[in-house]
């Protein structure tokens, strides 16, 4: 997994070395923060069969905002985007839009454009044709349907395709018709279940941006469901992280990387490093019997099993301890590299007793080219304090 540069650089360059990733949390993405709620979930539950698929789900959509619904598969993403949408009925819970209270409309009056991951083209219509279709006549004259098809194949940079058929596109034009099509009715709201996962990488790469820009230019909000953490971090205001029907953590790309909230979404996000330890008293963590590390802003119950967290990016490798430094310190062994183009990865072993019987705890550091280390290397590695995460056993954020 790539993690956008934007996010990395300002983590693992100069940054990093004096504030931390909690620091940075405070940059937000999404500069607007105060502007109108446009819709809002409010409560939203529902099951199929017995199975519970969404619980308790709130969130809100602000004017022109991009908001990604991201998780593994089955969480419910779709489900909950087809409730918005109306292609679904919530079991308990009110969708709201623009302060009115739409749960009982149907798809048509919700006024949302949808966009699927299969194109959903008519391949018996004309490229013109897909896109004036929802352009009703009662309200659209011919000459109206006509210029708004024209503007729109304008606004996704294929003007000459008008009189084209669906199989005579390739994947990504057909994605930026249906795009256009969802559009073309002038909707309030945008919706895009997987609208890339069918397109090749680059395609996919190129065509996030140009929905992005899109959506930025009309100032449309829009809600995208992605199971691609890179896509949803790279061009969201925000990121619903869902995880079995409920949203962990719905915050800025910056938060989501660098304060995740739960360890579902440390673990999901990127990679992160975790450490099992146990807490001396309110501030002090013992890892193993030997290492022990203070945190100031905590507040553990004496003899709390909890994990510290961390990510490959925010370790330091040190030739032998440093007792100047704060922050953990612990001794490792490199037991594989791998190359990843502008980094390394170090796969290491952490060098402390543990339980009998346990296996080793791998630790996944990365470092630039221009340091040499080389297999069965015995090192310290060093995490600043202000990098590092620890979650109590129920996967809440302690710090
Ligand atoms: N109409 C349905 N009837 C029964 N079960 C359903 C129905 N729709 C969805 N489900 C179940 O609800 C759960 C959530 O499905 P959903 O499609 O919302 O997941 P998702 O997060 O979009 O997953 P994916 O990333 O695979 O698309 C899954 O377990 C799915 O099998
Ligand atoms: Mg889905």
């Amino acid at each position: 997994m790539q993690i956008p540069t934007h996010l990395q650089n300002s983590l693992a360059g100069q940054t990093m070395q004096h504030s931390a990733g909690h620091l940075l949390s405070t940059l937000r993405t999404y500069k607007d923060k105060e502007s109108k709620i446009v819709l809002e979930a409010v409560d939203i539950q529902k099951s199929f069969a017995q199975t519970k698929v969404l619980e308790h789900i709130n969130l809100d959509l602000k004017a022109g905002e991009f908001v990604s619904f991201l998780g593994p598969s089955g969480c419910g993403k779709t489900t909950l985007l087809r409730i918005i949408a109306g292609l679904e009925q919530p079991d308990y819970g009110r969708v709201i839009k623009q302060n009115i209270d739409i749960t009982q409309f149907n798809t048509a009056k919700r006024k949302c454009g949808i966009v699927f991951q299969n194109y959903a083209l008519f391949p018996n219509l004309t490229v013109a044709e897909n896109i004036a279709f929802g352009l009703h006549k009662k309200h659209w004259t011919t000459t109206e349907q006509q210029a708004r098809v024209t503007e729109l194949l304008q606004l996704i940079e294929l003007p000459d395709i008008a009189l084209k058929y669906p199989n005579q596109l390739s994947g990504g034009q057909q994605q930026r018709v249906a795009l256009a099509r969802a559009i073309a009715p002038k909707p309030d709201i945008l919706l895009l279940d997987e609208p890339l996962s069918a397109l090749d990488a680059l395609v996919r790469l190129n065509l996030r941006q140009k929905i992005r820009d899109i959506q930025r230019q009309l100032n449309l909000p829009a809600i995208m469901v992605t199971h691609d953490q890179e896509e949803a971090l790279s061009i969201s205001d925000r990121v619903a992280v869902m995880n079995k029907g409920i949203i962990e953590q719905l915050d800025t790309p910056h938060n989501i990387y660098y304060r995740p909230q739960t360890r579902f979404v440390a673990r999901f996000i990127g990679t992160m490093n975790f450490i099992p330890a146990q807490a001396l008293d309110k501030k002090r963590l013992t890892i193993g019997t030997e290492y022990f590390i203070n945190l100031d802003q905590t507040n553990f119950q004496t003899g709390e099993k909890v994990e510290i967290a961390f990510r490959p990016e925010n370790i330091k490798l040190l030739p032998q301890q440093d007792r100047n430094l704060d922050g953990l310190q612990l001794p490792i062994r490199i037991v594989n590299m791998e190359f990843l183009g502008a980094k390394r990865r170090l796969f290491c072993e952490l060098s402390i007793s543990l339980q009998p019987q346990q296996a080793p705890i791998e630790i996944r550091i990365d470092v630039d080219h221009q340091q040499l280390q080389h297999l069965n290397d015995v090192m310290w590695m060093h995490v600043a304090t202000n990098a590092l995460h620890v979650f109590d056993q129920k996967g809440h954020a302690k710090c």
